[in-house]
């Protein structure tokens, strides 16, 4: 058995890449393993973690059913960015889930992630593998910054393509509601259910861990609408003496010497791919201010919006 799944077994912890960012992995069927995830990650013990597993069948494990809606999702997202909320079977234990009657799974779209998970054999309950509040990590080495010894294995798998965390919707509503944005959109899920889904993404109360502060990096993140404003903005913080960095599209005419400039980063999918290395960049840098223009609210454009909306209430 390769290190990964022997760890697991064993009941430690893995950091391993995923398509959308890394994990934090654990055995999701050993309450202690599963307690030592948040203590790694310093998270609020009633923040339930999602079950990663090989596939559909895997998911049939930690559910007390798949019904047809869920069936047709995992047909055509699985395996994919797409964690789907479903009715808890009895092998999951409370640490997971923090007493809900839901449990969060996802077969993840990454090589590496599926050899590990099906060398294990169960299911993996991992959240993004970052100290709470903070952005998620998309290389091995973000892992290793954040986390330190709390983390015993870490799996490189390079840099993550999609860069933000899986859509979740949750299934157990009628119509079934999304709980964070992510690349897959509401529209596709409604297009494959042939139903509507509600798109309104919700407060704490119905999902845990979607806190409006969050995904945050050190500095202080303004979100301003266009290119003028974000030049005005970046020279009145350096006015005030502030290290200032800038994140775009596109470039950014008319900065302030000294500035750090985060960009372009490109259309919806590469500004997702670099958002969070551009955070990290930006704190290692010293910025106090991050003044972020964001892409256009097209595809994964809207959930690129709701991470910076976040993190901008995040300081
Ligand atoms: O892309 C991703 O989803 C990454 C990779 C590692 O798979 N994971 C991730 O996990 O972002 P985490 O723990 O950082 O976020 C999981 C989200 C949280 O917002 C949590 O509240 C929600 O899923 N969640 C988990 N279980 C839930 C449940 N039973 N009911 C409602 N929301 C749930
Ligand atoms: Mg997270």
């Amino acid at each position: 058995m390769a290190a990964g799944a022997r760890a697991l077994a064993a009941g430690r912890l893995v950091g391993f890449p995923t398509e959308t960012v890394y994990g934090l992995g654990a055995d999701a069927r050993d309450p202690e393993a599963v307690a030592a995830v948040f203590r790694a990650k310093g998270r609020p013990r009633d923040h339930p973690l999602i079950c990663h597993v090989a596939d559909a069948a895997g998911a049939a494990g930690v559910v007390t059913e798949l019904p047809p809606a869920g069936r047709a999702l995992a047909d055509a997202f699985w395996p994919g960015p797409l964690t789907m909320v479903l009715p808890r079977g009895p092998g999951v234990p409370d640490a997971v889930t923090g007493g809900r009657d839901t449990v969060a799974v996802r077969v993840p779209a990454h090589p590496v992630a599926l050899a590990l998970l099906r060398e294990f054999g169960g299911p993996v309950a991992a959240p993004s593998a970052n100290r709470f509040g903070r952005p998620s990590p998309t290389t091995a080495q973000d892992v290793r910054d954040e986390l330190g010894d709390a983390v015993d294995v870490v799996i490189d798998g390079g840099p993550c393509e999609i860069g933000i965390e899986s859509t979740v919707v949750d299934m157990t509503t009628e119509p079934p509601q999304v709980l964070r944005p992510g690349r897959i959109s509401a529209a596709q899920l409604a297009h494959v259910l042939g139903a509507p889904v509600d798109a309104r993404a919700s407060g704490p109360a119905r999902a845990p861990g979607m806190l409006e502060s969050h995904y945050a990096p050190g500095a202080r993140v303004e979100v301003v609408h266009d290119t003028g404003a974000a030049a005005r903005c970046a020279a009145s913080a350096a006015e005030h003496g502030d290290r200032v960095a800038v994140m775009a599209s596109h470039e950014v005419p008319g900065l302030p010497p000294g500035c750090i400039v985060l960009g372009p980063l490109g259309g919806p999918d590469d500004y997702a791919a670099r958002l969070y290395s551009a955070f990290r960049r930006a704190d290692a840098e010293g910025a106090a201010t991050i003044v972020a223009v964001p892409p256009p609210a097209e595809g994964i454009g809207v959930a690129v919006r709701d991470r910076l909306a976040r993190a901008a209430a995040g300081r």
